[in-house]
């Protein structure tokens, strides 16, 4: 068996029995996707060092706890995407090349890392779930169980963020 060329990593063969042009497809997904986490997770750790303010220690903890969460989501869909053959694209640069997240701000406090967050996890949620028809329609049901679980918990820490700003809204 060789190795189909996609883009420029390889499509590896496996005796997964997914077909390699259907995989190929899974694998590109899960690497806009992958950019996209990895992504999300740089920017709770920017906001886990930068974040000041009155609120500080709460959202100092809780956005490490948001990032090791995310740092999860990151592992399961890279493997996903090496199980099916594929190549990861997790480096810094593939990263910024590829992810479709706005750059994060330049904020200072509290109140303007929750904002920018909140806009992240939310963007990624609506991806993460759109990802999930996607997968549902190349009929790879461990794909769109992965995506499930990836958006339960963003949509989790959606609410754990944006509750600090919700009443005032
Ligand atoms: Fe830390």
């Amino acid at each position: 068996m060789k190795a189909v060329k996609k883009m420029d990593a390889p499509l590896f063969p496996t005796r997964n029995d997914i077909p390699a042009a259907t995989r190929a497809k899974i694998v590109a997904l899960l690497n806009a996707r992958l950019a996209d986490c990895i992504d999300l997770q740089t920017q709770f750790k920017q906001a886990h060092w930068n974040v000041k303010g009155p609120n500080f220690i709460a959202l100092h903890e809780l956005f490490d706890k948001v990032n090791e969460a995310v740092e999860e989501y990151v592992d399961t869909i890279a493997e996903r995407a090496v199980q099916l053959g594929g190549v990861a694209m997790g480096t810094a640069r593939m990263v910024a090349r590829s992810s479709s997240l706005a750059e994060y701000p330049h904020a200072v406090e509290g109140r303007e890392h929750v904002e920018a967050l909140s806009n992240a996890l939310a963007a990624f949620g609506k991806s993460a779930r759109a990802a999930i028809d996607q997968a549902e329609k190349l009929n790879d049901t461990v794909t769109v169980d992965l995506f499930t679980e990836v958006s339960r918990g963003t949509d989790q820490w959606l609410w754990f963020v944006e509750a600090h700003v919700q009443a005032e809204e």
